[in-house]
């Protein structure tokens, strides 16, 4: 069973930080920025909570669908950085649309949220032919969790959201979902503040690093970054060989927004052109579950992605996680 896109919508904050913004705290400068990451500037939130922006982004999506919010079965919230430990940012979203009739819960898979997301959709859908319509919300308060006095992580990422409503078709679909635990230490940010002293306690010893600020996000850069570029190709072969499809059969591909010497690189691998390739993080940053789905929902309202068209959307992550999906939109 294959799904269909019905409606999508983003939102994302309106205070935008440059890359000259980020010299007035790190020692950093736009050109190693835009070189290094491709990335030119990205939306802030400040303290606008990242359920609101979900809900923004929510709506747009019901409009354009065209639905009616008490005929969605299931609320899936992909994030990292609810506002709450509980309640989940779903069932916050669910009162606030009106989903009345909806199961509600988060689901954090980091920046394969979206991927992740759109097929436990597909699984509820599948499984429960009572069910119409499914919701699958990305939104990330990343800037929240960043420390502001590492250059090495700060000016990579950005805020926003998306929704997109979901109902099952005949159309082409296959999924390819992985993870990798033994890379959780490459990056990771800790939900609760911990005593340093009680944390490297042998018996409560994780093994992750803890610093002063101990809910900031922690990053082994290269590590991910060696991760990611073997990650991409093979989370689309991994889907692609399911369908019986290859790269040829791809009109566009959505990648993971995180750098674009990644992308390079995994296009390069897959022996794809850029050209085939979405890229949105030059005014987005990587803003984690949200990132496929704000490319995605860019090319669609430019255009760009047209129904019928067959398109893969990849994924990776911390956790490690990554995911791919080829789909006829
Ligand atoms: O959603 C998944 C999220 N994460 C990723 O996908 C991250 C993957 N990794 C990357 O994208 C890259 O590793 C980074 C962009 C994070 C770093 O790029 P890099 O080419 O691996 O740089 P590097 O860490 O090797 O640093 C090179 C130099 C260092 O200086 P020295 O030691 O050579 O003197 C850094 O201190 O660049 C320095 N540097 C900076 N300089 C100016 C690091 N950050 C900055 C900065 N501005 N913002």
């Amino acid at each position: 069973m294959g799904i269909n896109i019905l409606g999508m919508g983003s939102y994302v904050p309106e205070q935008v930080l440059t890359n000259d913004d980020f010299t007035k705290f790190v020692e950093t400068n736009d050109e190693w920025i835009r070189t290094r990451t491709g990335i030119v500037s990205r939306h802030m939130a400040g303290w606008e909570p990242a359920w609101y922006m979900g809900r923004e982004a929510a709506r747009r999506a019901i409009e354009k669908a065209g639905i009616n919010p008490a005929e969605i079965g299931v609320v899936i919230a992909c994030t990292l950085t609810n506002d709450f430990l509980t309640p989940s940012m779903a069932c916050i979203i669910q009162n606030e649309i009106g989903a009345v009739n909806a199961a509600a819960f988060d689901l954090n898979a980091a920046c394969s949220g979206f991927v992740y997301g759109v097929d436990t959709a597909r699984r509820f859908l599948d499984t429960d032919s009572s069910m119409k319509y499914a919701l699958v919300i990305t939104s990330e308060a990343l800037s929240r969790f960043m420390d502001f006095e590492d250059r090495g992580t700060c000016i990579l990422f950005g805020d926003g959201a998306t929704a997109a409503v979901i109902e099952r078709s005949d159309k082409l679909y296959s999924s390819y979902l992985g993870s990798d635990g033994s890379g959780a230490q490459y990056l990771y940010a800790r939900s609760l503040r911990v005593a340093p002293e009680i944390a490297v306690e042998k018996e409560f010893d994780d093994g992750f690093e803890v610093k002063d600020n101990m809910h900031r996000l922690i990053q082994d850069g290269k590590a991910v970054y060696k991760f990611a570029v073997n990650a991409l190709p093979s989370a689309f072969e991994g889907a692609a060989e399911k369908a019986g499809i290859t790269k040829d059969d791809i009109d566009y591909f959505v990648p993971h927004q995180a750098n674009v010497r990644i992308i390079e690189t995994a296009a390069k691998k897959l022996g794809v052109s850029m050209d085939k390739f979405i890229v949105t993080l030059d005014h987005y940053g990587n803003t984690s579950s949200s990132s496929i789905p704000l490319a995605l929902n860019e090319a669609i309202d430019k255009g760009i992605i047209k129904r019928g068209m067959k398109i893969a959307l990849i994924g990776f992550g911390a956790g490690l996680t990554y995911g791919g999906i080829v789909m006829e939109y």
